[in-house]
């Protein structure tokens, strides 16, 4: 999927059989029916809520470009995953057994606002296809396969998963920001609004000439 880093440069799997089953979570991702992808179904959806897109479709790819459009530890992610997916199989098996979570979690945060982006077929397919679990089943069971034939990879493959889960919070973080940031703003607003209807209301009251003034 377009928020997972890219299985493109996964080590190790450079066997036939190997190459196959990559492929194959490549093909869920960029060989969807209708020469569509996960990219372009992501897209679409985020301009259905009408969100302007700051980067066209074909423009993705650089990571640097990417990151200048990115708050400091959604870029922070980016770096990490750019340096450590060519590096160990361990971020590629964070990425993917959080996948199916985090999906959710934001299909339903937006479904609050936007009851139809839970339906958009990025989300709608993927989890009635159970496409994430697939990759988490898959990431585990390969990665095993390369640590039993390697096992010297063990500690690497593990030391990057973890710090692939750390940069992955901070994206998380960042995303609590922004909601807490809206709730203060308009809980901010509620207030405003309520002094002014108090304050035009005491103006009323002191002014009206059938109220008693003791
Ligand atoms: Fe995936």
């Amino acid at each position: 999927m377009p928020l997972e880093p890219r299985a493109y440069y996964l080590p190790y799997l450079d066997s036939p059989a190997l190459r196959k089953r990559k492929l194959q979570i490549l093909m869920d991702d960029d060989g969807l029916p209708g020469d569509d992808t996960h990219h372009y179904q992501l897209a679409r959806a985020f301009l259905n809520i009408g969100a302007h897109l700051p980067l066209a479709d074909e423009e993705f790819g650089s990571h640097e470009d990417l990151c200048r459009f990115l708050d400091q530890e959604t870029a922070h992610f980016v770096h990490v995953a750019q340096r450590l997916y060519c590096r160990s199989l361990g971020p590629w098996c964070a990425v993917e057994m959080l996948s199916v979570d985090w999906m959710r979690a934001l299909a339903e945060a937006l479904s609050v606002h936007f009851p139809q982006s839970i339906h958009e077929p990025y989300f709608e397919d993927c989890f009635l296809q159970r496409v994430e679990e697939r990759h988490a089943e898959e990431a585990m069971a390969v990665t095993q396969m390369v640590l039993q034939q390697r096992p010297e990879l063990l500690d690497q493959t593990i030391r990057d998963a973890k710090m692939m889960a750390e940069a992955l919070d901070g994206v998380w973080n960042n995303l609590d920001r922004i909601v807490q940031q809206a709730v203060r703003r308009v809980n901010g607003t509620e207030h405003r609004g309520l002094r002014l209807i108090v304050d035009r209301m005491a103006t009323a009251i002191r002014t009206s000439p059938t109220v008693q003034h003791g």
